[in-house]
């Protein structure tokens, strides 16, 4: 059968890391407030000139470099952002030109925080079904951007950076690596909970982000506990079975809650909201890679990714590296 391969991961953050402390200097907030109520030390914040497409095309370099790849080789490019660099062309196209590889498929998913799983998933078809052949799969922000920073229950939450994967359309037997299962879900209902409040269509602006956290929290840790369940009723794996989970990074408390409800051992989640804040569409393959690179993620594990974001929406992928 043909599979969605993992050839290798790559990450990009821009220069500037600010702390907790830093932060508090300019708004009513405190280091013991912020990792008490999050898990958050720090975040890393861009400058002028960093930008998400410059951001997710150091990152993809990084998955190619990984991968043992030439940038030349890829004919898809699908980027997760809800921070693009103009409204249009998708920053996709800018990534392509920046790697060389232009003429292929490449365009953007705004799906906010569950971008990467909507990516993923739709990169995994597309590998799939014969209409390209090996994918960058992107998430990359800047949400520094979009932030109020008058509104301390947001701006210390969040953080700028870029994930990257690169797949491969490969025939592999039953019990070989790839893509195993993905499922996505969306609910337009719960929109006021998490939005910005401005857009090309609406006010003409870029608008700043707006969040009921503690609504989101509740709808996150349920949500994401049954996407997750699905994946693996979808498979027949259970969840003892999995090595890792590398979920969306937007809480501590949320990635405890979502592993107790499925019984599992917070030593298999990969957490790294302590050091980068929630980097939205770019959390999960941030979180990938540092995973992999410091040697946890190994050949043959099973890793289960999941995130949930604004819309809402949310999702869940298995894949056997
Ligand atoms: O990535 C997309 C998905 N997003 C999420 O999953 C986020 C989910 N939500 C959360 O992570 C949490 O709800 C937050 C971290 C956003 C907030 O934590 P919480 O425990 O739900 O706190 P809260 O919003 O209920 O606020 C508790 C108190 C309030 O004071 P009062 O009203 O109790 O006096 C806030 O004003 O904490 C206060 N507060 C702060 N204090 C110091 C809110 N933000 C801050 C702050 N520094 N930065």
């Amino acid at each position: 059968m043909i599979r969605s391969v993992l050839l290798g991961t790559g990450s990009a953050l821009p220069k500037t890391c600010v702390s907790n402390a830093e932060l508090a200097e300019r708004v009513d907030t405190s280091d013991e407030w912020i990792v008490e109520r999050t898990g958050i030390r720090q975040r890393y914040i861009a400058s002028e000139h960093e930008t998400t497409s410059t951001l997710a095309t150091a990152a993809a370099r990084d998955a190619c470099a990984s991968a043992g790849v030439d940038p030349a080789s890829i004919d898809l490019i699908i980027l997760a952002t809800a921070t693009p660099d103009n409204t249009f062309p998708a920053t996709a196209t800018q990534v392509q030109h920046a790697l060389g590889c232009g003429g292929g498929i490449a365009f953007d998913v705004q799906a906010v925080c569950s971008g990467f799983l909507y990516a993923l998933s739709v990169a995994d078809s597309l590998l799939k079904t014969g209409q390209a052949k090996r994918a960058l799969v992107i998430g990359a922000e800047t949400f520094s951007r979009i932030l109020d920073w008058e509104d301390r229950t947001t701006c210390v939450l969040f953080g700028d950076g870029a994930g990257a994967i690169v797949l491969d359309a490969q025939e592999v037997a039953e019990d070989g690596p790839g893509v195993l299962a993905s499922r996505l879900h969306a609910d337009g209902a719960h929109k006021e909970l998490l939005y910005v409040d401005g857009g090309p269509s609406t006010t003409g602006t870029v608008g700043k982000l707006r969040m009921r956290g503690r609504e989101v929290f509740r709808h996150a840790v349920v949500n994401l506990a049954d996407v997750l369940k699905e994946v693996l009723e979808d498979t027949g794996i259970s969840s003892e079975e999995i090595d890792w989970i590398v979920p969306h990074q937007a809480n501590a408390r949320i990635l405890t809650a979502t592993a107790r409800k499925l019984d599992l051992p917070s030593e298999k989640v990969i957490v790294t909201v302590d050091r980068h804040a929630n980097t939205s569409a770019a959390s999960v393959p941030l979180a990938l890679d540092v995973g992999v690179k410091d040697g946890r993620i190994q050949p043959g594990d099973l890793v289960m990714f999941e995130a949930m974001g604004g819309g809402f929406t949310w999702g869940a992928s298995l894949l056997r590296l």
